[in-house]
Protein backbone atom coordinates (compact mmCIF):
# COMPACT_ATOMS: atom_id res chain seq x y z
CA UNK A 1 0.00 0.00 0.00
CA UNK A 2 1.50 3.72 -0.87
CA UNK A 3 0.52 6.81 0.74
CA UNK A 4 -0.84 8.87 -1.89
CA UNK A 5 -1.60 12.87 -1.59
CA UNK A 6 -3.42 15.25 -4.52
CA UNK A 7 -4.19 18.85 -4.21
CA UNK A 8 -6.63 20.49 -6.20
CA UNK A 9 -6.37 24.44 -6.13
CA UNK A 10 -9.93 25.71 -5.24
CA UNK A 11 -10.15 28.21 -8.35
CA UNK A 12 -12.50 26.68 -11.13
CA UNK A 13 -14.90 24.19 -11.30
CA UNK A 14 -14.44 20.20 -12.23
CA UNK A 15 -14.81 19.88 -16.12
CA UNK A 16 -14.96 16.12 -17.57
CA UNK A 17 -11.50 16.43 -18.36
CA UNK A 18 -11.02 16.51 -14.38
CA UNK A 19 -13.20 13.77 -14.03
CA UNK A 20 -12.12 11.25 -16.13
CA UNK A 21 -8.29 12.26 -15.85
CA UNK A 22 -8.48 12.39 -12.20
CA UNK A 23 -11.42 12.17 -9.76
CA UNK A 24 -11.87 8.70 -11.80
CA UNK A 25 -9.15 7.49 -10.55
CA UNK A 26 -8.99 8.86 -6.91
CA UNK A 27 -12.54 7.02 -6.03
CA UNK A 28 -10.77 3.38 -7.00
CA UNK A 29 -7.41 4.57 -5.52
CA UNK A 30 -8.45 5.66 -2.00
CA UNK A 31 -9.99 2.17 -1.71
CA UNK A 32 -6.29 0.41 -2.26
CA UNK A 33 -4.07 2.89 -1.12
CA UNK A 34 -3.81 5.03 2.25
CA UNK A 35 -5.01 8.64 0.08
CA UNK A 36 -4.97 11.94 1.58
CA UNK A 37 -7.34 14.71 -1.08
CA UNK A 38 -6.94 17.94 -0.09
CA UNK A 39 -7.73 21.51 -1.21
CA UNK A 40 -5.06 23.49 -1.70
CA UNK A 41 -6.33 26.75 -0.18
CA UNK A 42 -3.09 28.51 1.09
CA UNK A 43 -2.28 28.09 -2.80
CA UNK A 44 -4.59 30.07 -3.89
CA UNK A 45 -3.86 33.14 -2.00
CA UNK A 46 -0.38 33.53 -4.54
CA UNK A 47 -2.86 34.84 -7.40
CA UNK A 48 -4.74 36.98 -4.48
CA UNK A 49 -8.42 35.73 -4.66
CA UNK A 50 -10.88 38.13 -2.47
CA UNK A 51 -11.86 36.88 1.12
CA UNK A 52 -15.30 37.34 0.26
CA UNK A 53 -14.85 34.62 -2.62
CA UNK A 54 -12.38 32.27 -0.93
CA UNK A 55 -14.61 30.04 1.31
CA UNK A 56 -17.35 29.96 -1.17
CA UNK A 57 -14.55 28.39 -3.80
CA UNK A 58 -13.50 25.94 -1.34
CA UNK A 59 -16.91 24.61 -0.46
CA UNK A 60 -17.51 24.31 -4.37
CA UNK A 61 -14.34 22.18 -4.66
CA UNK A 62 -15.44 20.24 -1.56
CA UNK A 63 -18.72 19.37 -2.79
CA UNK A 64 -17.35 18.60 -6.38
CA UNK A 65 -14.96 16.48 -4.93
CA UNK A 66 -17.60 14.34 -2.75
CA UNK A 67 -20.14 14.41 -5.62
CA UNK A 68 -17.31 12.64 -7.83
CA UNK A 69 -17.37 9.65 -5.04
CA UNK A 70 -14.42 10.79 -3.16
CA UNK A 71 -15.56 8.68 0.27
CA UNK A 72 -14.13 10.54 3.90
CA UNK A 73 -14.62 7.31 5.49
CA UNK A 74 -11.79 5.53 2.95
CA UNK A 75 -9.20 8.47 2.18
CA UNK A 76 -8.34 11.81 4.39
CA UNK A 77 -10.41 14.72 2.84
CA UNK A 78 -9.24 18.47 4.58
CA UNK A 79 -8.51 21.74 4.14
CA UNK A 80 -4.59 22.69 3.49
CA UNK A 81 -5.29 25.62 5.64
CA UNK A 82 -6.31 23.75 8.83
CA UNK A 83 -3.14 22.16 9.01
CA UNK A 84 -1.31 24.15 10.74
CA UNK A 85 2.21 22.12 10.62
CA UNK A 86 1.75 22.75 6.70
CA UNK A 87 3.39 26.48 7.58
CA UNK A 88 5.55 25.57 9.78
CA UNK A 89 7.34 22.67 7.39
CA UNK A 90 6.95 24.94 5.44
CA UNK A 91 9.10 27.39 7.12
CA UNK A 92 11.94 24.65 7.59
CA UNK A 93 12.37 23.55 4.02
CA UNK A 94 12.22 27.32 2.95
CA UNK A 95 15.79 27.37 4.78
CA UNK A 96 16.93 24.48 1.95
CA UNK A 97 15.21 25.85 -0.44
CA UNK A 98 17.62 27.97 -3.03
CA UNK A 99 16.65 30.85 -4.81
CA UNK A 100 18.27 29.74 -7.83
CA UNK A 101 16.40 26.76 -8.16
CA UNK A 102 13.07 28.68 -7.63
CA UNK A 103 13.37 31.23 -10.17
CA UNK A 104 14.02 28.33 -13.25
CA UNK A 105 10.97 26.38 -12.34
CA UNK A 106 8.86 26.79 -15.35
CA UNK A 107 5.84 27.63 -13.72
CA UNK A 108 7.31 30.75 -11.45
CA UNK A 109 8.50 31.91 -14.83
CA UNK A 110 4.86 31.45 -16.64
CA UNK A 111 3.40 33.35 -13.51
CA UNK A 112 5.79 35.95 -13.63
CA UNK A 113 5.05 36.69 -17.52
CA UNK A 114 1.01 36.40 -16.65
CA UNK A 115 1.21 38.58 -13.39
CA UNK A 116 4.01 40.79 -13.56
CA UNK A 117 2.55 42.96 -11.08
CA UNK A 118 1.80 40.34 -8.58
CA UNK A 119 5.36 38.29 -8.51
CA UNK A 120 5.02 37.79 -4.64
CA UNK A 121 7.02 35.68 -2.84
CA UNK A 122 4.37 32.53 -2.19
CA UNK A 123 4.90 32.01 -6.20
CA UNK A 124 8.02 31.94 -6.07
CA UNK A 125 7.95 29.53 -3.09
CA UNK A 126 4.75 27.43 -4.54
CA UNK A 127 6.96 24.55 -5.03
CA UNK A 128 8.03 24.51 -1.50
CA UNK A 129 4.90 24.98 -0.54
CA UNK A 130 3.11 21.62 -2.56
CA UNK A 131 6.74 19.76 -1.67
CA UNK A 132 5.33 20.43 2.25
CA UNK A 133 2.18 18.91 1.14
CA UNK A 134 3.48 16.09 -0.10
CA UNK A 135 6.01 15.29 2.47
CA UNK A 136 4.41 15.86 5.40
CA UNK A 137 2.41 12.87 5.07
CA UNK A 138 5.77 11.00 3.76
CA UNK A 139 3.85 10.25 0.93
CA UNK A 140 5.31 7.71 -1.89
CA UNK A 141 2.74 8.36 -5.05
CA UNK A 142 1.22 11.72 -6.31
CA UNK A 143 -1.05 11.43 -9.00
CA UNK A 144 0.16 14.55 -10.84
CA UNK A 145 -0.44 15.53 -14.73
CA UNK A 146 2.49 16.77 -17.12
CA UNK A 147 2.27 20.44 -15.63
CA UNK A 148 3.08 19.24 -12.02
CA UNK A 149 6.19 17.22 -12.91
CA UNK A 150 8.51 19.71 -12.31
CA UNK A 151 7.28 20.47 -9.44
CA UNK A 152 7.15 16.32 -8.17
CA UNK A 153 11.44 16.79 -8.79
CA UNK A 154 11.52 19.62 -6.99
CA UNK A 155 9.77 17.62 -3.93
CA UNK A 156 12.43 14.89 -4.77
CA UNK A 157 15.04 17.39 -4.67
CA UNK A 158 13.85 18.91 -1.52
CA UNK A 159 13.15 15.74 0.44
CA UNK A 160 16.80 13.93 -0.41
CA UNK A 161 18.49 17.43 0.38
CA UNK A 162 16.88 17.28 3.69
CA UNK A 163 18.17 13.94 3.86
CA UNK A 164 21.76 14.67 2.88
CA UNK A 165 21.46 17.46 5.08
CA UNK A 166 20.79 15.70 8.35
CA UNK A 167 22.18 12.78 7.71
CA UNK A 168 19.15 10.73 8.14
CA UNK A 169 16.89 8.44 5.77
CA UNK A 170 13.43 10.41 6.66
CA UNK A 171 11.44 11.33 3.74
CA UNK A 172 10.70 9.03 1.03
CA UNK A 173 11.80 10.61 -2.81
CA UNK A 174 7.55 11.02 -3.98
CA UNK A 175 7.07 9.24 -7.56
CA UNK A 176 4.53 10.41 -9.90
CA UNK A 177 1.12 7.77 -9.37
CA UNK A 178 0.59 6.18 -12.73
CA UNK A 179 -2.59 5.20 -14.15
CA UNK A 180 -1.44 3.96 -17.17
CA UNK A 181 -4.01 2.41 -19.32
CA UNK A 182 -6.87 3.76 -17.07
CA UNK A 183 -6.24 6.93 -17.99
CA UNK A 184 -8.70 8.69 -20.43
CA UNK A 185 -7.85 11.80 -21.89
CA UNK A 186 -10.78 13.84 -22.83
CA UNK A 187 -10.07 16.98 -25.49
CA UNK A 188 -11.52 20.42 -25.37
CA UNK A 189 -14.55 21.32 -27.65
CA UNK A 190 -12.70 24.07 -29.43
CA UNK A 191 -10.32 21.76 -31.27
CA UNK A 192 -7.37 22.91 -29.63
CA UNK A 193 -6.23 19.73 -27.58
CA UNK A 194 -6.84 18.64 -23.92
CA UNK A 195 -10.20 19.72 -22.22
CA UNK A 196 -8.91 23.09 -19.64
CA UNK A 197 -10.46 25.80 -17.63
CA UNK A 198 -8.24 27.90 -19.26
CA UNK A 199 -8.60 27.59 -22.83
CA UNK A 200 -11.95 30.02 -23.42
CA UNK A 201 -15.06 29.54 -22.38
CA UNK A 202 -16.54 27.09 -24.78
CA UNK A 203 -13.57 24.55 -24.49
CA UNK A 204 -14.94 22.82 -21.26
CA UNK A 205 -17.73 21.14 -19.87
CA UNK A 206 -18.15 21.46 -16.49
CA UNK A 207 -19.80 19.19 -14.33
CA UNK A 208 -22.24 22.20 -13.11
CA UNK A 209 -22.83 23.35 -16.36
CA UNK A 210 -26.60 23.33 -17.04
CA UNK A 211 -27.96 21.38 -20.21
CA UNK A 212 -28.71 24.50 -21.89
CA UNK A 213 -25.55 25.44 -20.93
CA UNK A 214 -24.19 21.89 -22.70
CA UNK A 215 -26.34 21.97 -25.76
CA UNK A 216 -24.70 25.58 -26.74
CA UNK A 217 -20.98 24.29 -26.00
CA UNK A 218 -21.23 21.09 -27.90
CA UNK A 219 -23.29 22.88 -30.92
CA UNK A 220 -20.38 25.26 -31.12
CA UNK A 221 -17.36 22.68 -30.90
CA UNK A 222 -14.85 23.13 -34.09
CA UNK A 223 -15.82 21.04 -36.99
CA UNK A 224 -14.38 20.54 -40.72
CA UNK A 225 -16.14 20.26 -43.53
CA UNK A 226 -17.23 16.23 -43.25
CA UNK A 227 -15.52 13.60 -45.12
CA UNK A 228 -15.24 13.27 -48.62
CA UNK A 229 -14.13 9.63 -48.93
CA UNK A 230 -14.89 6.54 -47.45
CA UNK A 231 -13.58 5.05 -44.15
CA UNK A 232 -11.59 8.09 -44.49
CA UNK A 233 -8.89 8.62 -41.20
CA UNK A 234 -10.48 11.30 -38.99
CA UNK A 235 -8.97 14.67 -38.49
CA UNK A 236 -8.13 15.39 -34.96
CA UNK A 237 -11.01 17.88 -34.48
CA UNK A 238 -13.25 15.03 -35.35
CA UNK A 239 -11.40 12.74 -33.93
CA UNK A 240 -11.63 14.81 -30.33
CA UNK A 241 -15.72 14.37 -30.71
CA UNK A 242 -15.80 10.82 -31.04
CA UNK A 243 -13.32 10.73 -28.15
CA UNK A 244 -16.23 12.73 -25.85
CA UNK A 245 -18.58 9.96 -27.62
CA UNK A 246 -16.70 7.20 -26.17
CA UNK A 247 -16.73 8.54 -22.32
CA UNK A 248 -20.32 9.15 -22.33
CA UNK A 249 -22.19 7.33 -25.20
CA UNK A 250 -23.74 4.34 -25.36
CA UNK A 251 -21.18 1.82 -28.21
CA UNK A 252 -24.51 1.26 -30.19
CA UNK A 253 -24.30 5.16 -30.50
CA UNK A 254 -20.86 5.30 -31.37
CA UNK A 255 -21.11 2.86 -33.56
CA UNK A 256 -24.16 4.27 -35.54
CA UNK A 257 -22.70 7.75 -35.89
CA UNK A 258 -19.18 6.24 -36.71
CA UNK A 259 -20.64 4.36 -40.02
CA UNK A 260 -21.92 7.61 -40.89
CA UNK A 261 -18.64 8.90 -41.27
CA UNK A 262 -17.21 6.19 -43.05
CA UNK A 263 -19.65 6.60 -45.54
CA UNK A 264 -19.56 9.76 -45.72
CA UNK A 265 -23.38 10.31 -44.79
CA UNK A 266 -22.73 11.87 -41.31
CA UNK A 267 -24.28 15.28 -40.07
CA UNK A 268 -21.92 16.50 -37.49
CA UNK A 269 -25.46 18.38 -36.22
CA UNK A 270 -27.08 15.10 -35.18
CA UNK A 271 -23.78 14.34 -33.83
CA UNK A 272 -23.41 17.29 -31.81
CA UNK A 273 -27.23 17.00 -30.64
CA UNK A 274 -27.18 13.68 -29.46
CA UNK A 275 -23.34 13.79 -27.85
CA UNK A 276 -24.77 16.90 -25.62
CA UNK A 277 -27.71 15.00 -24.87
CA UNK A 278 -25.65 12.20 -23.21
CA UNK A 279 -23.49 14.49 -21.55
CA UNK A 280 -26.05 16.01 -20.00
CA UNK A 281 -27.17 12.17 -19.00
CA UNK A 282 -23.83 11.67 -17.81
CA UNK A 283 -23.28 14.78 -15.59
CA UNK A 284 -26.98 14.96 -14.15
CA UNK A 285 -26.34 12.86 -11.22
CA UNK A 286 -23.21 15.36 -10.33
CA UNK A 287 -25.16 18.12 -10.70
CA UNK A 288 -27.58 17.60 -8.83
CA UNK A 289 -25.68 15.83 -5.78
CA UNK A 290 -23.10 18.87 -6.08
CA UNK A 291 -26.34 21.37 -5.28
CA UNK A 292 -27.25 18.44 -2.29
CA UNK A 293 -24.20 18.65 -0.80
CA UNK A 294 -23.76 22.43 -1.12
CA UNK A 295 -26.97 22.86 0.83
CA UNK A 296 -25.58 21.16 3.04
CA UNK A 297 -23.19 23.21 5.17
CA UNK A 298 -23.53 21.36 7.95
CA UNK A 299 -22.23 18.60 6.20
CA UNK A 300 -19.64 19.56 4.42
CA UNK A 301 -18.72 21.40 7.76
CA UNK A 302 -18.11 18.07 9.36
CA UNK A 303 -16.20 16.23 6.50
CA UNK A 304 -13.34 19.09 6.75
CA UNK A 305 -13.42 18.88 10.43
CA UNK A 306 -12.97 14.83 9.97
CA UNK A 307 -10.42 15.05 7.81
CA UNK A 308 -8.60 17.73 9.60
CA UNK A 309 -7.78 15.86 12.38
CA UNK A 310 -6.69 12.83 10.47
CA UNK A 311 -4.46 14.73 8.24
CA UNK A 312 -3.41 16.85 11.50
CA UNK A 313 -2.15 13.50 13.33
CA UNK A 314 0.17 12.33 10.42
CA UNK A 315 0.95 15.75 9.97
CA UNK A 316 1.86 16.63 13.72
CA UNK A 317 3.60 13.33 13.89
CA UNK A 318 6.30 14.32 10.80
CA UNK A 319 6.87 17.76 12.32
CA UNK A 320 7.68 16.12 15.65
CA UNK A 321 10.43 14.03 14.14
CA UNK A 322 11.68 16.81 11.62
CA UNK A 323 11.79 19.12 14.52
CA UNK A 324 14.03 16.95 16.18
CA UNK A 325 16.21 16.02 13.15
CA UNK A 326 16.55 19.76 12.58
CA UNK A 327 18.15 20.08 16.41
CA UNK A 328 14.86 21.65 18.23
CA UNK A 329 15.61 18.92 21.09
CA UNK A 330 14.27 19.58 24.43
CA UNK A 331 15.68 22.55 26.67
N1 LIG B 1 0.09 22.50 -7.79
C1 LIG B 1 -1.05 21.63 -7.95
C2 LIG B 1 -1.86 22.10 -9.16
O1 LIG B 1 -1.82 23.25 -9.50
C3 LIG B 1 -1.93 21.60 -6.73
C4 LIG B 1 -1.21 21.02 -5.55
C5 LIG B 1 -0.80 21.70 -4.44
C6 LIG B 1 -0.81 19.68 -5.37
N2 LIG B 1 -0.18 20.85 -3.58
C7 LIG B 1 -0.17 19.60 -4.12
C8 LIG B 1 -0.96 18.53 -6.16
C9 LIG B 1 0.34 18.38 -3.63
C10 LIG B 1 -0.44 17.33 -5.67
C11 LIG B 1 0.21 17.26 -4.42
O2 LIG B 1 -2.55 21.31 -9.74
Amino acid sequence: METVVSGIRPTGNLHLGNYFGAMKNFVKMQYKHKCYFFIADFHSLTTHPTPENLMENIKQVLAEYLACGLDPEAATIYLQSDIHEIPELYLLLNMISYLGELERCTSFKEKVRVQPDNVNAGLLTYPVLMATDIIIHKATKVPVGKDQEQHLEMTRNFASRFNRMYNVNYFPEPVAYNFGEELIKIPGLDGSGKMGKSEGPNNAIFLVDEPEVIRKKVMKAVTDAGPTEINQKKPEVIENLFLLMNAVSASETIKHFDDLYNDCTLKYGNLKKQLAEDIIKFTNPFREKIKELKANNAYLKKVAEEGAEKARKSAAKTLKEVREIVGFKEF
